[in-house]
């Protein structure tokens, strides 16, 4: 069932590809607009929507981060992303005009069904986007988007998380379809560049898993690591902090690269791993100078520092001490491509420790308590 592999989180990131091809798939009609058959809602509501809110817990509540920069850049209409847990207890503003979109791999996660319910009865509509058919939360939703990446059996999530963030992606190029805030040339442009995704996770896989196996080696015995990142790297850091707190049992830290100077850079100490999401190096614009400048100060008090960045970045080349490269993608989409020597490093770190990579101590792979 592990389909050869050591283990199914091996199997699943290796599945990464598929799962971001396969929740693509079915979703346009003839002309190439966007069709989501599946989501009943009418058209005419989606038009009247002016905020959605995300409930989800974990990598799930990381997907809508990610979802959030795109969504407000392209259908100009407010996101929050709360954890589900929290949603409740702070009387959320909730219309009938908003969408809250509940992200949840198993689709049963107690804290995120409350969460739902919270919200249906405060009269808003509630989308699900999950992995599983048949389960409470799409069950109990409006509506529902699945994605389609198949089974994911072990407790970290992985190609979950690329398929949530697609998912999220369609609904928000639908959403900016329906009330004409893009051109439909600009959407098909975007459609077309997540089209070309799958093969630019699969560079990742097939070319830079030696070089995170050998960073992991070497670092196996931190004792701690900080993620950074900023604008869409931001969640991606978060992602990857808990993949290896999870995994590998190792104290992580994620946070926004411009919190560095006010406050964490005091963890900063010889030595200490610093992995950073760099945006790309096209025009060299003021997001990847800035992140750039991030690794130079943690660098400059003595950080072990891992870029995640562009293929041929000469910034990340110069000032890192070892990076994991991305084949060059839109801003938007990079958190596709970069989460996934993330999960590669967690995994190999965890196998290193000689750890149960798929069964993690004291997790569950959903938590059906609140
Ligand atoms: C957790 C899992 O407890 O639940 C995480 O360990 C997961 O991996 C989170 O991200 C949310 O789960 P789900 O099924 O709602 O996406």
């Amino acid at each position: 069932e592990k389909g050869g592999w050591p283990s199914f989180m091996d199997k699943e990131i290796h599945e990464d590809p598929s799962a971001v091809a396969d929740t693509l798939l079915g979703r346009f009609d003839a002309k190439g607009d966007i069709a989501l058959d599946e989501v009943h809602i009418d058209e005419e509501v989606f038009r009247s929507i002016d905020k959605i809110i995300v409930v989800a817990c974990g990598t799930a509540s990381y997907a809508g981060m990610v979802a959030k920069y795109a969504i407000e850049h392209w259908v100009r209409i407010p996101v929050e992303v709360e954890l589900a847990h929290e949603f409740r207890y702070r009387d959320p503003i909730l219309t009938h005009r908003t969408l809250v979109v509940a992200i949840s791999q198993s689709g049963e996660t107690m804290d995120t069904l409350m969460a739902l319910r919270h919200a249906r009865e405060q009269g808003s509509r509630v989308l699900a986007i999950c992995n599983t058919q048949g389960s409470s939360i799409p069950r109990e939703s409006d509506a529902v988007l699945y994605t389609h990446a198949g089974p994911e059996i072990a407790v970290a999530s992985t190609k979950a998380f690329l398929a949530q963030i697609v998912a999220a992606y369609m609904l928000g190029l639908y959403l900016a379809q329906v009330k004409g805030t893009m051109f439909a040339d600009e959407i098909r442009q975007i459609v077309g560049q997540l089209k070309a995704m799958p093969a630019k996770i699969q560079w990742v896989l097939d070319h830079q898993a030696d070089q995170v196996e050998q960073a992991a080696r070497r670092l196996s015995g931190a004792r701690s690591f900080l993620f950074l990142g900023r604008h869409v790297g931001y969640p991606v850091a978060m992602e990857g902090a808990l993949k290896l707190k999870e995994i590998a049992y190792t104290f992580t830290e994620g946070f926004a690269a411009g919190e560095l100077k006010h406050g964490p850079i005091a963890l900063v100490e010889e030595g200490e791993p610093v992995v950073v999401i760099v945006p790309s190096s096209h025009g060299r614009d003021t997001l990847h100078n800035k992140v750039i400048s991030g690794i130079e100060e943690v660098k400059a008090r003595g950080a072990f520092t891992i870029a995640v960045a562009e293929e041929g970045d000469p910034d990340a080349e110069r000032y890192a001490d070892v990076v994991f490269w991305r084949p060059a993608c839109p801003t938007l989409l990079s958190p596709l491509v970069d989460v996934v020597p993330l999960q590669l490093l967690a995994m190999d770190m965890a196998q290193i420790k000689g750890l149960d990579v798929d069964k993690p101590r004291n997790l569950a792979k959903s938590v059906t308590v609140e």
